[in-house]
């Protein structure tokens, strides 16, 4: 592999996309007699890897001189960024994108775009096409750089594009230079990298989102100081696999060198990161974070599961006594961790004793809580094909069983909290105005009485504990 020496910026795409906003622009000067400025509304699925990315689409949307709207009513612009990863986050992607036709049949000017993990991938673009007519393009997870040209061709009358070409999805000069519209001053996404070179047998990621393209130090440095200093109290690194940070790079940096070097920025705030695999997860990450000021002591660390046989057939490359010596290496380094955890039930192949190997480890790592998936069959990821595919009914059965393990050890976890004195960064809002709620180190909510300043740290004697929350008194 050839390392890169620096970011991954095309000065021809950085060029392109200017010229076409400010084309754009132009349009949306001149569109309004009364002054006013055209609607736009941003639709998001899937991870935070796309809420990142409709940050940048929103941004690139007021750079195009568009006032962002909360509904897609009466909007001259509608982008929807979709997922992939199950079955059914493509098909709630693609019952709202069916809606907007009731919506664009009522304001013709209506421009809509679609793009993410869903119409990256080449069959997904062609059902748009065809039985989608009032979707004007597509563009891939790597292009996003190219939606203010796809725009202003469609402005100018041209045809509808939808293109997923292998070599935008490889492309390793995108555009990096993208404005950026946070929906939050409190919490902010940091892409690290992008991409996954892992293929795990069951996932679409690494087909949807090309290969692992790292951003330099230097470059993530200084926008996590602009966060801080804009008082941003949470900030959370992303990529897929972030302990692989660096290895295509020169320099030799790695992830724990990242966070050595982003910890010595002055500030109130909290670094956290995600997701992190455990065949890469290094003693000196570990060591990185439990010296850290400011590295949050959470981990998120996907078991997916818990019988090697399956592991193996996953390509995940770890079998379960490596898991839960991570784990213990964590709890070693930082007692007070906070760690979470990604499960499939039901991958092909899957029997009673390899379900009982994964509820055997939940039961040893003590997570504090799970994401629990039932496996969903990805058109061109090996295991869609694999011939042992298991009925949905033992699926759910699994997955209920999977949850009620879970919550039993997640409850006694929280138990355990009460008595404790937690730092707490109090929510931007509440669901009930009157009732704050805020987020530990490691992610949990708790229901705070006192009085208490939204998006600012707080400290709270938990009292209280159920299943999925704490409560607790404000005592300062
Ligand atoms: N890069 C991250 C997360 C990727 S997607 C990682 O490696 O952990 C988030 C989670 O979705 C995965 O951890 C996995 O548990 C789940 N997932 C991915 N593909 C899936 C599929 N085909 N069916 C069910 N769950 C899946
Ligand atoms: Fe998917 Fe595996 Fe890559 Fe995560 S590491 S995105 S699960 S292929
Ligand atoms: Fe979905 Fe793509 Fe994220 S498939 S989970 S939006 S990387």
């Amino acid at each position: 592999m050839t390392k890169r020496e620096n970011n991954i910026i095309s000065p021809e795409k950085t060029a392109a996309m200017r010229s076409a906003v400010a084309d754009v622009r132009a349009y949306t000067d001149a569109a309004r007699a009364d002054g006013s400025r055209p609607l736009a509304h941003i639709m998001t699925f899937g991870c935070q890897q796309n809420e990142a990315d409709s940050e940048r689409l929103a941004g690139l949307a007021r750079a195009m001189g568009y006032e962002l709207s909360p509904t897609p009513e009466r909007c001259s612009l509608v982008l929807v960024n979709t997922c992939a990863v199950r079955e059914h986050a493509e098909k709630r992607a693609l019952s709202v994108i069916g809606q907007l036709k009731h919506q664009k049949a009522k304001f013709p000017e209506m421009i809509i775009g679609v793009g993410g993990c869903m119409v990256s991938q080449p069959h997904r673009a062609e059902t748009l096409k065809r039985s989608y007519p009032y979707v004007d393009f597509s563009f891939c997870t790597t292009e996003l750089w190219r939606v203010p040209e796809l725009i202003s061709a469609r402005l100018a009358g041209g045809g509808r594009v939808f293109s997923v070409s292998a070599d935008a999805l490889e492309a390793t000069d995108f555009s990096e230079d993208i404005p950026v519209a946070r929906s939050s001053r409190t919490h902010a996404w940091v892409s690290v990298m992008y991409g996954c070179n892992n293929f795990c047998s069951y996932c679409i990621v690494p087909y949807v989102r090309g290969r692992e393209r790292s951003r330099t130090p230097e470059d993530v440095e200084s926008e996590v100081r602009g966060l801080v200093a804009d008082g941003c109290r949470d900030i959370t690194l992303l990529g897929q696999n972030v302990n692989s940070y660096g290895h295509d790079l020169a320099s030799g940096v790695t992830f724990a060198d990242l966070i050595t070097r982003l910890s010595a920025i002055d500030g109130d705030f909290r670094l956290r990161f995600m997701t992190s695999h455990p065949k890469d997860a290094t003693s000196d990450l570990i060591e990185a974070m439990a010296k850290s000021r400011v590295a949050a002591h959470h981990f998120h660390l996907p078991l997916q599961s818990g019988s090697d046989r399956v592991l193996e057939r996953m390509n995940r490359r770890y079998d379960s006594s490596r898991y839960l010596d991570i784990v213990r290496e964590l709890r070693a380094a930082m007692p007070d961790i906070t760690i979470t955890s990604d499960i499939i039930v039901g991958f092909p192949g899957e029997t009673e004793e390899d379900f009982e190997a994964t509820l055997d480890v939940i039961r040893r790592a003590r997570f504090d809580m799970i994401y629990s998936f039932i496996f969903s069959p990805r058109r061109g990821t090996p295991a869609f094909d694999m011939d042992d595919q298991i009925p949905d009914e033992v699926k759910s059965a699994r997955f209920a069983r999977l949850i009620e393990t879970q919550n039993a050890v997640s409850l006694e976890r929280n138990r355990a909290a009460v008595g404790s004195v937690l730092r707490v960064l109090v929510d931007d809002e509440f669901d009930d105005p009157d009732s704050p709620t805020g987020r530990t180190e490691g992610g949990k909510l708790v229901h705070i009485s006192g009085n208490v300043k939204k998006g600012e740290f707080c400290t709270v004697i938990i009292d209280d504990a159920d299943t999925f929350s704490l409560r607790g008194k404000a005592i300062d």
